[in-house]
């Protein structure tokens, strides 16, 4: 079920570009990622080629580890990695070392990936599936970039023990270095320079340390860009805020945890967790591409996913990863195009428009990657 595939790609001037894909082939079948970025490349002009490798729960079946060596050392020397998503209920039980998970976490930590761009975007399309009112979710443009590799998921000390009571206690770190502050803070205020120069911090500096800290950090480069609208936000507020008038919202940055929260809050704003991807990126080296979803166990073999964040990622790739910016152009075109025909998995359907499962609408996409099929022909 769980499967990656490593892909080669050679631009027109032959040079080696090469990328990791995860596709779930339970709900993508064929796999739609795949198809696209083929297709897309094939119509651009764009030569590649492509290998499988092994990540999250295949390789813990496969090798006993959810990271092979194999995989990241081909991971590092590639231009961008897209993967679909990781695990599953057959290793949710595992230890924490040897769950699909920890495999994940460790190749965001080798590719060196610290910042984690999120677009949360309301289709003109789809506001009439998103839980929030019309008035509310009509025009929500915005970007959560959330720091990656830090923070409470990496920090230490961190584990299991007994308190002095003698009661069994489990414990983890919020820590951040001036140094992953300042790259993340950097990163943000260039996305929103380029996006409508609003940025948020949200953090919680009421309460924690490290968010203080984090404020700080962030206030000293507001000098630096000061064609950009800086403001802090509470998190617990940017929760309620997010609801209450997204709108408020051009750019917003965080750290590892609130990021992961406030990323899928924004996702149910645009109809469904199913049509947002995600680009994560370093200084150098290769980026990751995914959508922000999980695996969707629970509707796995149904034919019911969502494949449109899958294929935006693909879009994200193209875009930022190898800087094929009329590729993915083609590819986000072709999905406003399905949607424009009308087609819907179940969990963006609203009346009138037309319900089709994981594959159909796959196809659909296809056909409009190779070229937008008339809304009267359907
Ligand atoms: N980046 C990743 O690979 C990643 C991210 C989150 C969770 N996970 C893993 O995925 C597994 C399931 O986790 P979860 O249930 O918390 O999160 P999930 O994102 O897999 O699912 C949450 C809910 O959203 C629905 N959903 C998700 N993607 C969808 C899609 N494309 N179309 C329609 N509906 C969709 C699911 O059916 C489910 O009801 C776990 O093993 C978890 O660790 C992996």
């Amino acid at each position: 079920m769980d499967e990656i595939r490593v892909w080669k790609w050679m631009k027109k001037e032959e040079e080696n570009k090469v990328f990791l894909c995860q596709t779930l082939l339970h709900h993508y079948s064929p796999s739609i990622d795949k198809d696209v970025l083929l297709l897309t490349a094939s119509i651009e002009g764009i030569k590649y080629e492509f290998q499988e490798k092994l990540l999250g729960g295949a390789a813990l079946d496969a090798t006993g580890v959810p990271l092979p060596e194999d995989t990241l050392s081909v991971a590092k020397q590639s231009d961008a990695v897209l993967l679909g998503a990781i695990g599953g209920y057959k290793w949710d039980k595992n230890e924490k070392h040897l769950k699909p998970e920890t495999g994940l976490l460790q190749l965001r930590a080798g590719l060196k990936v610290f910042a984690n761009l999120r677009p949360a975007t309301v289709f003109p399309q789809l506001v009439d599936a998103s839980t929030l009112k019309r008035e509310v979710a009509e025009g929500v443009d915005l970007m959560v970039v959330r720091e990656l590799t830090g923070g409470i998921y990496f920090g230490k000390p961190r584990g299991f023990g007994t308190n002095e009571n003698g009661e069994e206690t489990g414990y983890n770190t919020e820590i951040y270095a001036a140094h992953e502050i300042d790259r993340i803070a950097r990163f943000a205020f260039e996305v929103a320079r380029k996006r409508r120069g609003k940025l948020c911090s949200v953090d919680k500096a009421n309460m924690l340390e490290a968010s203080m800290f984090w404020r700080k950090r962030v206030l000293a480069f507001a000098q630096e860009y000061p064609d950009v609208e800086l403001s802090h936000m509470y998190v617990d507020n940017a929760a309620m805020q997010l609801i209450r008038n997204p709108k408020q919202f051009d750019t917003i940055v965080t750290n590892n945890i609130f990021g992961d929260i406030l990323s899928d809050e924004a996702s149910m704003i645009t109809g469904s967790i199913g049509m947002l991807p995600s680009a994560s990126l370093g200084d150098s080296g290769p980026g990751l591409f995914e959508p922000i979803h999980g695996s969707a166990p629970d509707i796995a073999g149904q034919d019911k996913a969502n494949p449109f964040a899958t294929v935006l990622s693909a879009a994200m790739l193209l875009r930022y990863g190898l800087g094929e910016d009329k590729a993915a152009e083609r590819i986000e075109k072709a999905v406003m195009d399905t949607l424009n025909r009308g087609f819907r998995t179940a969990d963006i359907y609203s009346s009138g428009t037309k319900l089709v499962g994981c594959k159909q609408l796959g196809e659909e996409i296809l056909k409009s990657v190779e070229s937008p099929v008339p809304a009267g022909a359907v």
